[in-house]
């Protein structure tokens, strides 16, 4: 149908026959883009346990149990997340594999040419020692930094920037991804934005499968409100926005 061909056609691959790579800003010599976001140095950070740290507390899954038992989870209890079970989502989701003994754009998810172009926000809501709040995860230094302290408005304004979604806003923690675009335009041009679309993917699946380790549960959201979710997060909406979510709770 014709009305669906655009689209379609954003499904495959054939706009890499179409492309000049040469014009691409890597090969023109550009420097590359930061692998992640400038961060407000007055900002309050917060350390985050290592994976030495953390391992002890994250009971060890059988990786069959873990894609076995796994589905979209909408129900959350009332128990909090430790500091160490969201330090360990965060490293499963966005973290460096080896930090130290290989270079930061090496992660524990794959990502096209190993561009990784997003950014992670957390409206934290029972974390452990964490004040209810909007986050963002730093994964080269595996902190976190707080961006502002949740009021009695922010619950109501996430549900209605998740379309209603009430579940979003009940979880101990909403992950919220953004991209950043140029990151992987630098060196694919126009065959950046489906695998931007790809990479998604393996980010919340590895959501899905790290919260089965913890007795949590997780559910993908890509039905929201760009605009109000961008504004929410303080997102420009062009150079950066919003292209996945998922709530986090212990069920
Ligand atoms: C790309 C994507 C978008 C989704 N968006 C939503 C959503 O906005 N709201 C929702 O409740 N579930 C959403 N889901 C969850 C699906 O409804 C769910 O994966 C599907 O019903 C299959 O159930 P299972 O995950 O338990 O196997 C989404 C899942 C994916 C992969």
């Amino acid at each position: 149908m014709d009305q669906f061909k655009q689209y379609r056609n954003f499904l495959k691959d054939s706009i890499r026959k179409t492309i000049n790579f040469q014009a691409s800003d890597q090969h023109r010599g550009r420097a590359a883009p930061p692998l992640q976001e400038p961060v407000d140095g007055q900002l309050p950070r917060i350390a985050l346990p290592e994976r030495k740290g953390w391992e002890p507390f994250i009971q060890k899954t059988d990786v069959k149990d873990a894609i076995g038992n796994r589905r979209s989870r909408r129900q959350y209890g009332e128990d909090h997340l430790t500091l160490e079970e969201l330090a360990f989502l965060l490293w499963a989701t966005q973290g460096q594999r080896k930090p130290g003994d290989l270079p930061p754009h090496f992660r524990t998810v794959p990502s096209a040419g190993a561009r990784h172009s997003f950014e992670t926000y957390l409206f934290i809501n029972k974390v452990e020692t964490l004040t209810p709040g909007l986050y963002r995860y730093l994964p080269l230094s595996h902190e976190l930094v707080l961006l502002y302290s949740a009021d009695s408005q922010t619950k109501t304004k996430l549900s209605r920037a998740a379309l209603g979604q009430q579940f979003v806003s009940k979880g101990a923690v909403v992950f919220v991804w953004t991209t950043v675009p140029y990151r992987m335009e630098w060196r694919y041009l126009e065959a950046a934005h489906r695998v931007i679309l790809l990479d998604a993917g393996h980010v919340c699946q590895n959501l899905y499968l790290a919260c089965e380790a913890i007795q949590a549960g997780t559910c993908a959201i890509a039905a929201y409100d760009q605009e109000a979710m961008d504004e929410l997060i303080g997102v420009d909406g062009e150079e950066q926005f919003t292209i996945y979510l998922a709530p986090v709770g212990k069920y």
